[in-house]
């Protein structure tokens, strides 16, 4: 059976939400937005060990939170946070079990995650080495200077925006972030660390279901979509 360690950062500030409340804690529903989203994995029978960042002031909270999750083959912890992402996962891997094949990285405000890319990242992981979710951008995306003007204009098709579960082998995330640690390289996901040791990541299909709750307008979607309205 395959063992996978999934780490789930919730250490973000929540800056562009504007909100004082940091967006994990924000509730849905009458649950926050970390438990929809942990709802979504518990399940998952290659689930065996579930790492949940969070700052230091909110350790205790999610602890809490997380207490009401009865998988006891599952180990659950809560560990600290750093400055930026990459910082929070980076000390979430020092806590990563052994036994694990798999380690997975799914932001804690991207509740809707569906099960069966999930189940495919999964697959395409263990296979390939490194696999993760996203979809075809809508939207003609431009490069810019400085200046706000377009300096060039790439292909839309073959433009993907990247989501997570983000699912590695668990040596070559190690590698990734130690290779990253060393060059002094700073990625906006986990990927790109992994892409810079040279290893193919597989991208598998996902739909915009999975959309990052980031602005207030994915805030109010999130509620319409928890109260069955949408
Ligand atoms: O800021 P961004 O939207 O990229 O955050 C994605 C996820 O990473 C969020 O779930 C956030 O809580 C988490 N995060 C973290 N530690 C940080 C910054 C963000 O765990 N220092």
């Amino acid at each position: 059976m395959i063992r996978l360690s999934l780490i789930i950062p919730a250490a973000g500030s929540g800056v562009r939400l504007g909100m004082k409340t940091p967006k994990p804690f924000i509730e849905l529903g009458g649950r926050t937005i970390l438990q929809h989203t942990i709802d979504k994995f518990i399940d998952i029978p290659e689930l065996g060990q579930l790492l949940i960042v969070a700052s230091a002031q909110n350790i205790d909270r999610v602890k809490s939170l997380v207490s009401d999750h009865d998988r006891s083959d599952v180990d659950i912890s809560v560990v600290e946070g750093g400055d930026e992402r990459q910082d929070s996962i980076s000390n979430a891997l020092k806590f990563v079990d052994k036994r694990c094949d798999l380690v997975a990285i799914h932001d804690a405000v991207r509740p809707f995650i569906e099960k069966n890319v999930v189940e495919e990242c999964i697959s395409k992981a263990m296979k390939y080495g490194a696999a993760i979710p996203g979809i075809p951008v809508k939207d003609t995306v431009k490069v810019l200077n400085d200046e706000q003007l377009v300096e060039s204009t790439p292909d839309r098709s073959s433009l993907w925006q990247i989501q997570t579960p983000q699912i590695f082998k668990r040596q070559i995330l190690f590698d990734a972030y130690d290779h990253a640690k060393n060059a002094g390289f700073t990625g906006t996901d986990d990927s790109s660390l992994v892409e810079n040791l040279g290893i193919k990541v597989h991208v598998v299909k996902s739909s915009y279901e999975n959309f990052k709750i980031t602005y207030p307008i994915d805030l109010k979607l999130a509620e319409l979509k928890v109260g069955g309205e949408l």
